[in-house]
């Protein structure tokens, strides 16, 4: 294992890794804010912008009908990714953010009164739980937590729990977890949420990258994407929504390319998509997103797993031989994040003394301040590995936690 991981020609592939960081090469373990992107990517998106520039869905010159041909085709690759049973059920948004924020204020709206229950795990991102606390607001609605346990992973008796209340309307939660890499059981989960007759929403930001993402065998009524998770640009992300629900949503955001009719006092408005998608869309986005996701599948979706995992598994159980530091979390399924904090050092001591070595990690409390709570620490240091990812970049950051070490002192 160790031969193939130490010549991983991925790495090639993706030029911001090569270069040097404080005078070291760069061992980037941030992959789970955002991913870098190989030369496929860049290259459609720069193709898109030299070629076929132009607006889509409102022209019927060459130019618009290619990127409107190139925006649909997007569309339908990332359906097929994560086998959508129509391109319709994918909604492009700016990010997984915006996806959560579409379905709390269009289906929220119409679909939560006073006396309902959101049930929301402890484990969330905030964008995964603050829409929801500002639509609760909005409608009376109150949010139920779904606990997490010591380990990390879902409480799932705390799920039974709040839905035999009979009073839960929507059960949102993460597919993996960005801050300690709990891979959560979805379809479980979504089955049980299901049989008490509510609606589930998956935050999958951190899924796609890694595991084989299925909507319809995991049975989600809502999944939310980011592309730039999963080796594609920023500021585009997908939402996938089961046709009927988007059908019967009113739309979120309104205004021009969303419309089928308007008149100075009524509007009636354009099939799904379309109907969630106002103004210009991210068209080059889009692109980059479907050519990422096309990169990926051609990679080897497996055998990048297990060469992430087996990474990150080394990182694990050499951090936890080093005196002072403790990992965060020990669920049984884990996507190749590893979360630590260090007695003596603070983990943006941590982030500043690796970046000196070289190793970009990630410290702060991942916008998951509820689960730093739960897991009583204010905040963590990660690592997060990818694709391209190397028996160097463990090593690098090895030496760097030692750093912490030799500076700070790191009794346990
Ligand atoms: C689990 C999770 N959900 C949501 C988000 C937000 O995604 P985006 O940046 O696409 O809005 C992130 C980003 O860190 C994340 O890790």
């Amino acid at each position: 294992m160790v031969a193939t991981i130490l010549s991983n020609p991925i790495k090639d592939q993706f030029p911001a890794l090569d270069q040097m960081v404080s005078g070291h090469p760069l061992a980037y373990l941030d992959s789970a804010a955002t991913t870098q992107r190989p030369v496929a990517v860049l290259e459609a998106m720069e193709a898109f912008y030299r070629h076929d520039n132009s607006n889509v869905h409102r022209g019927i010159h060459s130019l618009s009908v290619r990127a409107t041909d190139h925006y649909d085709d997007a569309r339908r690759q990332i359906a097929r990714f994560v086998n959508a049973s129509v391109p319709e059920e994918i909604v492009f948004t700016k990010g997984c953010t915006e996806a959560v924020n579409l379905v709390a204020q269009a289906w929220g709206r119409q679909n939560l009164t006073q006396g309902d229950v959101i049930a929301v795990s402890e484990m969330d991102h905030h964008s995964n739980i603050v829409p929801w606390q500002v639509i609760a607001e909005a409608t009376g609605a109150s949010i139920e937590p779904i606990s997490v346990t010591q380990k990390g992973e879902l409480d799932i008796s705390s799920l039974r729990a709040v839905l035999a209340t009979g009073k839960v309307k929507l059960v949102a939660f993460k597919h993996v977890c960005n801050a300690i890499g709990t891979v959560n059981p979805v379809s479980e989960v979504a089955e049980l949420v299901s049989t008490h007759g509510a609606t589930t929403l998956v935050d999958g930001a951190q899924a796609l990258a890694h595991i084989d993402v299925d909507v319809q065998a995991l049975g989600v009524d809502f999944y939310a994407m980011a592309g730039h998770k999963v080796y594609g640009p920023m500021g585009i992300g997908a939402l996938f929504a089961r046709k009927e629900l988007l059908e019967a949503m009113a739309p979120y955001q309104v205004g021009g390319g969303m419309i089928q009719k308007v008149t100075l006092t009524s509007t009636t408005y354009a099939p799904v998509p379309e109907k969630f998608e106002p103004g210009t869309p991210n068209v080059p986005g889009a692109i980059g997103f479907a050519a990422a996701l096309d990169w990926l599948s051609d990679s080897g979706k497996q055998r990048l797993w297990n060469l992430e995992s087996e990474l990150a598994h080394q990182a694990r159980e050499r951090l936890q031989s080093i005196n002072g530091l403790r990992v965060i979390g020990s669920a049984r399924e884990t996507a190749p994040i590893v979360s630590f904090v260090m007695e003596d050092a603070h983990p943006h001591d941590i982030g500043t003394v690796m970046d000196s070595e070289g190793v970009a990690i990630r410290a702060g409390h991942h916008c998951c301040q509820p689960l730093m709570d739960r897991m009583g620490v204010g905040s963590t240091a990660r690592a997060s590995f990818a694709a391209y990812s190397t028996q160097e970049d463990v090593d690098a950051l090895i030496r760097g936690a030692e750093r912490v070490v030799e500076i700070f002192g790191g009794k346990c």
